[in-house]
C-alpha cells in the first residue's frame, strides 16, 4: 500500500499528491510516469511523474478530475493509502543541451513540463517557456515553470491572466523572432499538442510531444497505447511517452482516445448513483 503524504488543491480540479514510493522515487527521470490504482477493484490509469524526492523517499503527481478513477482520487487525504503505484514506465526525455529550447505547457502539462524543463536548463540550456490556461483560476506551478526558465509567457483563453489567446501565439512569434530556437517541448491537450506541432513544421524545428493515449498495463504487452508515428506502430509506455510531434499520426491517436467514452460515462453515471444512494 502507497501512503499520501501530502494533498494540496492546486486549482479547483486539479490536485497535487506526494506519495510513499522509495523504489519508484530512487529510479524517476522527467518525462517517466507511473500506473496508479486506487483499490482491489480499481481500474490502472497512467499519470506523469512532476517531481521526486529519493531522499525523502516520495513521488509527486498531480492530476486533473476528468473521469470516474479521477473524481476517486480526488476523495482522498493525507494519510490515506493507494493499492498500487508501478513505476517509473516510460522512457525518460532526452536531455541534452540543445541550445535554446522553447517548453509549451497547457492545462494539467505544466506538471509534467517543470521537472523537464529544470533538468534541460541545469544541461546548459536555454529555456523560453510559455503556460497556456482557459482561464485565470486554472493557473498553476508559475512560479515552479518560471524558476526552471530564462523567460516565461503567460496565456489564458478569456484573457482573465497574462496574454489573451492560445500558446501557439507567442509560440510562433518565438520562432519568427531573432533568437534561434533549437528544439520545442509541448505538452497539454493532445489537440495543443498537435496544433503545437503544426505551427513549428514550417520552421522546422524538432517538436516533442508526450503522447497520452488510453493505457492499461503500461509495460508492452496489452497494445492499448498504441500510435502511429512517421507511419510505424509504436507503444506509447514503452517506447515513448515522448515523441516526434510532426511525425504523430495524430487522427488515429484522437479515435483511439475516444474508443471507450460511452463505458467512461456509463462507470461515471454508474458511480455517481452509487455515491447518492449513500449520501
Ligand atoms: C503517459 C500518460 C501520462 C499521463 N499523465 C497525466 C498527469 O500527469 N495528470 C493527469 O491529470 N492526467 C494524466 N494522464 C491522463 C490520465 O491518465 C487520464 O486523465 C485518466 O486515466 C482518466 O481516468 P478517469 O477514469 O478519471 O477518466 P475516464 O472517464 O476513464 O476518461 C476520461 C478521459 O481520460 C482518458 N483515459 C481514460 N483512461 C485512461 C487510461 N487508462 N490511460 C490514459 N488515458 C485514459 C480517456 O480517453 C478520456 O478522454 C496521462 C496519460 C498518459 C497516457
Ligand atoms: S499500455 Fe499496454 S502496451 Fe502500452
Amino acid at each position: 500500500m502507497y501512503e499520501i503524504l501530502l494533498r494540496q488543491d492546486l486549482v479547483p480540479n486539479i490536485h497535487l499528491f506526494k506519495i510513499r514510493a522509495p523504489a519508484v522515487a530512487r529510479k524517476a527521470h522527467p518525462g517517466q510516469f507511473v500506473v496508479i490504482r486506487i483499490d482491489e477493484k480499481g481500474e490502472r490509469i497512467p499519470l506523469t511523474v512532476a517531481d521526486w524526492d529519493e531522499e525523502e523517499g516520495s513521488i509527486t503527481i498531480v492530476f486533473m478530475e476528468v473521469g470516474t478513477t479521477t473524481y476517486k482520487l480526488a476523495l482522498l487525504k493525507a494519510g490515506d493509502f493507494i493499492t498500487d503505484f508501478i513505476g517509473p514506465l516510460g522512457l525518460p526525455t532526452h536531455i541534452e543541451k540543445f541550445g535554446t529550447v522553447a517548453c509549451v505547457a497547457g492545462g494539467v502539462g505544466v506538471a509534467p513540463i517543470v521537472p523537464i524543463a529544470r533538468a534541460l536548463k541545469e544541461e546548459g540550456n536555454r529555456i523560453l517557456s510559455i503556460l497556456g490556461a482557459r482561464s485565470k483560476d486554472l493557473v498553476f506551478w508559475e512560479d515552479e515553470l518560471r524558476s526552471a526558465s530564462d523567460n516565461l509567457i503567460v496565456t489564458t483563453d478569456d484573457g482573465s491572466y497574462g496574454r489573451k489567446g492560445v500558446v501557439t501565439e507567442p509560440l510562433k512569434e518565438l520562432l519568427e523572432g531573432d533568437e534561434k530556437i533549437d528544439r520545442v517541448i509541448a505538452i497539454g491537450p493532445s489537440i495543443m499538442m498537435k496544433f503545437c506541432s503544426l505551427t513549428t513544421e514550417p520552421f522546422g524545428v524538432k517538436t516533442i510531444v508526450s503522447l497520452n493515449p488510453i493505457m492499461v498495463d503500461g509495460t508492452g504487452m496489452c497494445g492499448c497505447c498504441r500510435v502511429s508515428v512517421g507511419g510505424v506502430t509504436r507503444f506509447a509506455c514503452v517506447d515513448g511517452p515522448d515523441f516526434d510531434g510532426h511525425q504523430v499520426d495524430w487522427d488515429l491517436l484522437f479515435a483511439r482516445q475516444r474508443i471507450y467514452l460511452e463505458e467512461e460515462k456509463h462507470s461515471l453515471e454508474q458511480w455517481q448513483s452509487q455515491c447518492a444512494a449513500h449520501s
